[in-house]
């Protein structure tokens, strides 16, 4: 469709992959067992049924959770949609272990294509025959097989999984016009596939919760309104309580510390409007994190500090086109710090 354009990309397209992630049943104080395979899907009872390991619940968060299993449930899919770093993925991740079905993980990215999520014929398989026991009559049988491998999302939706796909305006919007028969018709169409069968029916299980970032992210490509008239859009925005109290407990600082980085943060965001996405737990976990493991107190006027944030966010106020320079974004990350309560 010509209609359909790529937002202009000012980041670096970072190379995604598709992953699939079997979460075993464990206690929640137990260390979390993630592996990422790609062949095959989780069993049963791998199934995504426990929540993640440190992932911080707050009144919030668990409301949010309980509106996306309710929708989820009464089989309409779910799109959370948020800056990044806002904590979509964390959040989808939760919702899926509340599902408690197996898991397959789809990133978006702009290569990805029918035969990726479909499957496709991977080589073929021969079989000779020769028969050497009647000398004189040498016989000799060739049979040539294609072996098909069925693509990820074919997998899960015939297995029943809750599948996340992660970012998924990062795909082409004509490889997404995929999910239109299978969110409407609940059939994925297998034309072009050169198999026999046209269609796969989905499994009354199946389950899809999407993410994505806002439009005006770079990389992104418009989201198409047949789609999104299919899914329930919840959107991710943490309060800063709630924001404080992930900071706090993930990276496992004082109260008093989590609030005053984030408070660098939003006083980050204050100093350059215009560089939308400062505001990211991610960078707030970093700095926390790096802070609490080299023994650097989170406080104005403690140089270390100060540097921890300049390393973590100078290249963040860059990239969001805050100003041009690197050595620019030091000082307004400097002054943020200063600034912080
Ligand atoms: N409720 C939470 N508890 C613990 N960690 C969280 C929570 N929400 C987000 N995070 C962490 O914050 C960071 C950013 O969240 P993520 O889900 O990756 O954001 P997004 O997908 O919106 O970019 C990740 O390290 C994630 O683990
Ligand atoms: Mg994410």
């Amino acid at each position: 469709m010509s209609a359909q354009k790529q937002v202009q990309s000012r980041r670096t397209a970072a190379s995604s992959r598709n992953e699939s992630i079997n979460k075993k049943r464990q206690q929640k104080s137990a260390p979390a067992n993630k592996s990422q395979q790609s062949a095959k899907p989780a069993p049963k009872k791998e199934a995504a049924q426990q929540a993640q390991k440190n992932y911080v619940e707050t009144e919030e968060t668990n409301n949010l959770i309980k509106r996306a299993v309710r929708c989820l449930t009464s089989g309409y899919p779910i799109h959370l949609t948020g800056r990044s770093g806002a904590g979509k993925t964390a959040l989808a991740l939760e919702i899926a272990a509340q599902k408690g079905r197996p898991l397959t993980v789809l990133t978006g990215n702009h290569e990805m294509t029918n035969e990726d999520l479909l499957g496709g014929i991977t080589g073929v398989t021969s079989t000779k025959l020769v028969d050497n026991y009647i000398r004189q009559v040498y016989k000799k049988e060739v049979n040539i097989k294609e072996n098909w491998t069925p693509g990820r999302l074919v997998e899960a939706a015939e297995k029943g999984h809750t599948l996340i796909y992660d970012e998924f305006s990062r795909s082409r919007p004509e490889t997404n016009n995929l999910f239109l028969s299978i969110l409407e018709e609940r059939v994925i169409p297998l034309y072009g596939t050169k198999q026999k069968k046209s269609y796969v029916p989905v499994h009354p299980e199946f389950n899809i919760i999407f993410t994505s970032n806002p439009i005006e992210y770079a990389g992104v490509f418009e989201k198409q309104d047949a789609l999104m008239d299919r899914l329930i859009t919840l959107e991710v925005a943490f309060t800063q309580k709630t924001t404080e109290m992930i900071i706090q407990h993930k990276a496992e600082v004082k109260q008093k510390d989590a609030k005053f980085v984030w408070g660098v943060l939003k006083n980050l965001q204050e100093e350059v409007k215009e560089a939308q996405g400062l505001l990211s737990i991610r960078s707030g976990l970093m700095i926390a994190t790096i802070a609490k493991q080299a023994d650097v107190a989170m406080e104005k006027g403690n140089e270390e500090f100060t540097q921890i944030c300049q390393d973590v966010l100078s290249g963040e106020v860059v990239r969001f086109e805050g100003t041009d320079t690197f050595q620019k974004a030091s000082s307004l990350v400097k002054r943020a710090v200063e600034n912080a309560k």
